[in-house]
């Protein structure tokens, strides 16, 4: 059910699509995956290679059958084939952004009490939690990152910060498409550590300067000739995005360029739906945060000093990028 409510059994889908979300994720944390992968079986079995209870594991293991995540042949489990695509190790792998969204659940369960105070009422964060952040933005950017350096060129030799870089996807997508530029990314030091373990995995640890600090307190070094921007801006208030694009501009050569990417809201903010659900994301797991408009992205930009502002056309994700001139 993605669609508007339009009737009762609509209106109870939408209700309980936690249920769903819940199957998959709580299956996905317990490695039930991972563990048919080995062969197919039963649940008993199962319950023995991932150490849990086998009467409540059959229960989750047959709540999978009707998403289309496994198949059941008399009493042994398989993975279908979304799962082994989608929840296996492997190059359209979406492990780590789903583990991300299980790590969001308890903040959205606090959501009235956020929404009521005006500020993210907080909880535990586990352990594994920026390590399923940064790799989740990898799977998020991965077919994204070469279309956009792609698309923005940099010239032979130009300085590029790739400002809360992540994992790094864009970074090394500039870096392999002009092998001369000189890519800098900018993050903290908890990212960082997962940032190095990823950039190893791919062999480009080569391709990019890595430098630790906090954008809002630290200097960001400089000056470049291209610093991009991306998904960093709707995990702060208005006021905080106007401070961070002025140091930006301020880290730019004279002419230098800047680019906002961003889950953009249309005008009136009731869609596009995805970014329409991100924004209340962003509610439920950061202080200030929120989506904001093309419009709101190019009014920041220019409150901030940049000059030549122009919006490109959001892709069918929402996904869409602002750019402004020093
Ligand atoms: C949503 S991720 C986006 C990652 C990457 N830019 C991308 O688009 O794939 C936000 C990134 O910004 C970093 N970040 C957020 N606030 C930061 C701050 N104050 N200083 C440095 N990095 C920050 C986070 O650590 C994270 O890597």
């Amino acid at each position: 059910m993605t669609g508007p409510v339009r009737n009762v059994d609509d209106l109870m889908a939408t209700g309980h699509g936690y249920q769903r979300s819940m199957v998959l994720l709580a299956a996905l944390k317990l490695g039930v995956f991972r563990a048919l992968a080995a062969g197919a079986c039963d649940a008993p079995a199962l319950a023995k290679r991932i150490g849990a209870d086998s009467g409540k594991l059959s229960v989750l293991l047959d709540a999978l059958a009707p998403l289309g995540l496994v198949a059941k042949s008399g009493r042994r489990y398989r993975n279908a084939a979304a799962a082994r695509e989608f929840l296996l190790p492997g190059k359209n792998s979406m492990e780590s952004i789903l583990l991300h969204h299980l790590d969001g659940w308890s903040d959205w369960g606090r959501l009235p009490a956020t929404i009521r105070a005006g500020s993210a009422a907080k909880g535990g964060v586990e352990g594994s939690y920026q390590e399923n952040f940064i790799r989740g933005m990898e799977e998020n950017a991965r077919e994204r990152a070469a279309v956009v350096a792609r698309r923005i060129r940099v010239r032979p030799g130009e300085r590029v910060l790739d400002l809360g870089g992540g994992p790094g996807t864009y970074a090394v997508a500039w870096a392999e498409a002009s092998p001369d530029a000189r890519v800098t990314l900018f993050d903290t030091p908890g990212t960082l550590r997962v940032t190095r373990k990823i950039l190893r995995e791919k062999g480009a640890s080569h391709r990019v300067s890595l430098v630790e600090g906090d954008f809002l307190v630290d200097p960001l070094g400089g000056p470049y000739d291209f610093v991009w921007i991306s998904q960093i801006l709707h995990a702060y208030s208005e006021a905080d995005c106007v401070r961070i694009l002025r140091k930006v501009r301020s880290a730019l050569a004279v002419g230098g360029r800047a680019a906002v990417q961003e889950f953009v809201l249309a005008e009136g903010k009731t869609s596009p739906p995805g970014p329409v659900f991100f924004a209340v994301h962003m509610v439920a797991v950061t202080e200030g945060g929120r989506a904001y408009t093309a419009r709101e992205i190019a009014g920041m930009m220019k409150a901030s000093g940049f000059r030549r502002v122009v919006s490109g056309s959001p892709d069918p994700r929402g996904v869409g990028i602002v750019r402004g001139v020093r």
